[in-house]
């Protein structure tokens, strides 16, 4: 059974146990550089690159990255093809750096939609890395929170509908179980300066830490997530507490 919730103690924070980050900015980067939008998300792997290896060194233990939505297929075609053959390659390339870091990569999100051969891919990535344990790389493919709720939804209906589990006996644990993150972010990352959630972990958000950055996603850098850390490990997470009851 996968860990659930653990880290809903109250007090003070200090390193997340789940980073959750919103990659963007990455058409803004290039468009500013008079460059094609493809420009910026292949400057935007060199920013995924770096922070992976910041958060095993640092020792979080999950890392989530929003790389595609289920909203992004109303881009142009051709953005969309150039970006799954990016995630393709940049899965491919890095897998075994990744493995020899013990890192196990999930993705996330319906990859039913997604071509053969890239499914290939995440299989054979995913099957690779299953045993790691230092930290777990979850990347969000196709991933739009209200599909992941809704498939979980199902998911827990049928369980009731097959007798196997009881109507009365359904709680949030039940909940975050079915869904592709079952844990609860501790601390959400956007870049580009938006502030909205673009679909993304809404149920794992419920008590998460939001930084928005400023700056775009193929310009984040160590001296960035530090700042991020920073201002998470400030942070009094009270879950609807008082000061006063936390102190004692
Ligand atoms: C984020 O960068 C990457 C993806 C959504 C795939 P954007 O492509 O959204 O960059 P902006 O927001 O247009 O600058
Ligand atoms: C969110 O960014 C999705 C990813 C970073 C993959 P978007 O750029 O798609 O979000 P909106 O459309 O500005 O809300
Ligand atoms: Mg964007």
């Amino acid at each position: 059974m996968t860990e659930v919730s653990s880290q809903l103690s109250p007090g003070a924070a200090k390193l997340p146990r789940h980073l959750a980050v919103i990659m963007d900015g990455n058409g803004r980067w290039a468009q500013a550089r008079g460059q094609m939008r493809i420009k910026g998300h292949q400057a935007g792997a060199n920013a995924v690159r770096t922070i992976i290896k910041a958060a095993r060194t640092r020792g979080i233990p999950i890392l989530t990255l929003y790389a595609f939505s289920s909203e992004n297929w109303k881009r142009p075609a051709t953005e969309v093809s150039a970006l799954m053959q990016l995630l393709g390659m940049a899965l491919a390339e890095h897998v075994d750096e990744l493995h020899s870091y013990d890192i196990k990569i999930r993705i996330v999100g319906d990859v039913s939609a997604l071509s053969p051969t890239l499914q290939r891919t995440i299989a054979q990535v995913e099957a690779k890395t299953c045993h790691n344990r230092s930290m777990t790389l979850n990347i969000a493919i196709n991933y739009g929170a209200r599909l992941e709720l809704t498939q979980a939804l199902k998911q827990v209906a049928a369980q009731v509908v097959a007798g196997r589990l009881k109507l009365e006996d359904l709680d949030a644990t039940t909940i975050s179980q079915a869904l592709y993150v079952p844990q609860d972010v501790d601390l959400l990352i956007r870049t580009g300066g938006e502030f909205r959630l673009s679909n993304f972990l809404l149920w794992q958000c419920a008590y998460a830490e939001i930084y928005v950055s400023e700056v775009l996603w193929p310009d984040f850098d160590e001296a960035e997530l530090t700042r991020a850390l920073e201002f998470y490990a400030g942070r009094e997470r009270r879950f609807g507490m008082t000061s006063a009851q936390l102190a004692k």
